[in-house]
């Protein structure tokens, strides 16, 4: 099963009739038909109205709220609503709410508060979500099951240590195989009884915080134990609206780079993806794009929903920048352009009171059709109908993928050693953006993912190696094909074991070098490489000298040819990028931290050796992103991401389908400050 079906892009989202009078219901609708709103997610946050007691269901607000929606034609996207669980169920059964990672036991309050090892939780939560989905089920409205909520964070009780050693006995089998794993002789640590083991909090293994920890290797399975034991809350629930609802299509919203949840061990678990896209900054376009990426990947290229994102202000950071006009639109179309099939905002009404009452919201508290948000989002609303149906289903054509792997973000950052301040993420984002700036398609995918349609494989931080991975990787070299990789790849195995062996581990041969030393300084110290295209190497770029801090790895070629060499210190003139000729393509080294100019210089070097030049290189402010729609259809998104407008000096012949024009080939187009075109490109 995959995404609805539907007629057009859906627009709409979270939408909490429940906090308002029956009368502000009509004008809501009144507002939602000016903005074209044909989609509302109901039912997010309605447990404690929908059993106000343990024996007591009551439906009788939801079901109006579903009647309303279905007969104003709306589709509805209907939560489980257990993402908050009531305080009468917290009150009667202490054990549904959670103990921290400090070991305080939590009552009452907040939401995302459930500990998911709770029988009790377990039994109710599965008993509403079955009850929704028996009373609503068939209702042609409801188009999608949204269970729980943005699920995450993490429980250290009793019932979840007992149940993280069922799963340990389950993975391991014996505790030998466990003792090995977690090399347990270190310190004393050698366990002769299952119930010897405790769960990594603040009390036992770790010493500051979360990521610093004794134990590796028992910390690195909490996270996974986490992670399975939330997705078997959600299994659970999926199972009980499945007895009842067998063919419509079921998620959750998930959040992007949220590194407590392993969303690829989740993904083929959920039916279609979604996700919420809340930037960590205002200007954060390459960001945003590589979760865009990083969600289409979790169900192998297929379109996702996104679920929510702000119509204007967030309200939970210190400061909460409104989005500037145009911005709104322009991030909304940068979903579209990287595969989404839905837009959905957080929220349709702003809240009368508690925590996000000042959160932006489609209609503000005085309800009003003529601010500046409602006017941009009814005009998208109009350019969505006017798109119909034309980019749904459509697949993002890449010859590049980017390498995610949340065991490595988990290994890398739990690490005692080398250095508290390469960010996993950071990493990731900085090769990510050089491909963006450089205008290529990227698939962001697993490490099990098929490999064998690429001509370049980027794996930044690729930290731990699992499986058959660098046989794979060899193969894409071996083929013809490009790897690169980073410092810090190929450092431990599956348990979190160094590889007994020369570094990179298995990834070795592949890169033709060996590192016996790495030197990790403070942001402050820099030491410049220089960057030289290699002999038969490709490429107009010039030579360059890169800042780079944070790592320095001291490589050692074994094979590879030196592309770039550190310039300061006593490891001077020592390679700090290479390249490897294996089979008929190349293995790439990065062993420094480069700074972004020095990043994009080394991939520009990889992309043109397969002629992946990009479409407007010389534009970094100017996004494209290609889909291709089940009919054969070319769809070309344009973004113009500066507050200034762009003068394109040409592109492919097509139409742009938002206002009509037609782009001649290599004519030049003008893009508006923060303007969007999407060109239907001729057959
Ligand atoms: C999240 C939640 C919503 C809402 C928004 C805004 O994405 O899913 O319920 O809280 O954030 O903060
Ligand atoms: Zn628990």
């Amino acid at each position: 099963m995959t995404l609805p079906v539907t007629a057009r892009t859906p627009f709409g989202g979270d939408y909490n009739p429940e906090q308002w009078p029956a009368e502000v219901w009509k004008e809501d609708y009144r507002l939602f038909d000016a903005a074209r709103i044909d989609t509302v997610t109901l039912g997010v946050f309605t447990w404690a109205k929908t059993q106000p007691a343990e024996d007591v269901y009551d439906f009788t607000t939801l079901d109006l709220i579903v009647a309303e929606a279905a007969a104003q034609g709306r589709g509805i996207c209907l939560a489980t609503g257990t993402g908050a669980h009531p305080a009468w169920l917290a009150r009667a059964h202490p054990e549904v709410t959670r103990t921290d990672f400090e070991g305080r036991k939590h009552r009452f309050g907040q939401r995302h508060n459930s500990c998911p090892s709770s029988p009790v939780f377990r039994r109710l939560s599965t008993e509403l979500a079955g009850r929704i989905a028996e009373r609503y089920a068939g209702n042609p409205a409801v188009i999608a099951w949204h269970i729980g909520n943005e699920y995450g964070g993490s429980c250290y009780c009793d019932r979840c240590t007992a149940a993280f050693r069922s799963w340990l006995r389950r993975r391991y089998l014996t505790l030998d195989a466990l003792n090995t794993a977690w090399n347990t002789t270190f310190w004393s640590h050698t366990f002769h009884d299952w119930e010897e083991i405790e769960a990594p909090s603040a009390l036992t293994e770790h010493w500051r915080g979360p990521d610093h920890t004794a134990f590796q290797g028992i910390t690195l399975d909490y996270l996974r134990f986490m992670s399975d034991a939330m997705l078997a809350n959600f299994r659970d629930e999926k199972a009980a609206i499945r007895r009842h609802s067998p063919d419509t299509p079921v998620t959750t919203n998930f959040m992007g780079m949220y590194r407590p949840i392993d969303y690829h061990r989740w993904a083929p678990h959920l039916d279609f993806a979604s996700w919420d896209n809340y930037p960590p900054e205002d200007e954060s376009p390459a960001w945003m794009g590589l979760s865009h990426d990083l969600m289409r990947g979790l169900k192998g290229g297929q379109p996702f929903w996104l679920m929510e994102q702000a119509p204007s202000m967030t309200a939970c950071r210190d400061v909460n920048p409104l989005k500037r006009p145009g911005v709104m639109r322009l991030w909304s179309w940068q979903a579209v352009a990287h595969g989404a099939d839905a837009v959905l905002f957080f929220q349709m009404r702003a809240s009368r009171g508690a925590s996000e009452k000042l959160f932006s919201a489609v209609i503000n508290h005085a309800g009003r059709d003529d601010t500046r948000v409602f006017r941009e989002v009814a005009a998208l609303g109009q350019e969505l109908e006017g798109l119909g149906s034309v980019a749904l289903g459509a697949r993002t054509p890449a010859r590049t993928a980017l390498l995610f792997d949340w065991d490595s973000w988990w290994a890398l950052e739990i690490s005692d050693g080398p250095s508290r301040l390469v960010r996993y993420q950071r990493v990731v984002l900085g090769y990510y953006r050089a491909l963006w700036e450089a205008g290529i398609d990227v698939d962001v995918v697993p490490v099990t993912a098929d490999l064998s349609g690429y001509d370049v494989v980027v794996a930044p931080a690729l930290h731990m190696v699992k499986g058959d991975l660098a046989a794979r990787l060899e193969e894409v070299a071996g083929r013809g094909g490009s790897v690169l990789t980073t410092f810090l790849s190929g450092r431990v195995d599956e348990d979190d074991n160094a590889f007994l062996a020369d570094v990179p581990g298995p990834l070795a041969p592949l890169m033709g070098i060996r590192i016996d030393e790495w030197d990790a300084r403070g942001p402050e110290f820099v030491n410049p490489v220089r960057l030289e295209s290699g002999s038969g190497g490709s490429g107009g770029s010039g030579p360059l000298e890169s800042e780079a801090r944070l790592l320095f790895e001291l490589v050692v070629p074994r094979g590879a040819e030196v592309i770039g060499t550190y310039t300061a210190d006593f490891y001077a003139g020592s390679p700090a990028v290479t390249r490897n000729s294996f089979g008929d393509g190349h293995g790439w080294y990065v062993a420094a931290g480069l700074d972004q100019a020095g990043v994009g210089w080394v991939v520009r070097q990889v992309l043109d050796t397969h002629g992946l030049a990009g479409r407007h290189p010389e534009l970094p402010q100017l996004e494209s992103a290609a889909r291709v729609a089940p009919d054969g259809t070319r769809l070309l998104f344009l973004l113009n991401h500066a507050a200034e407008p762009l003068d394109v000096p040409g592109g492919p012949a097509g139409v742009d389908l938002l206002t009509g024009e037609r782009i001649e080939p290599g004519r030049p187009f003008r893009m508006d400050s923060h303007g969007v075109r999407v060109l239907r490109e001729d057959g």
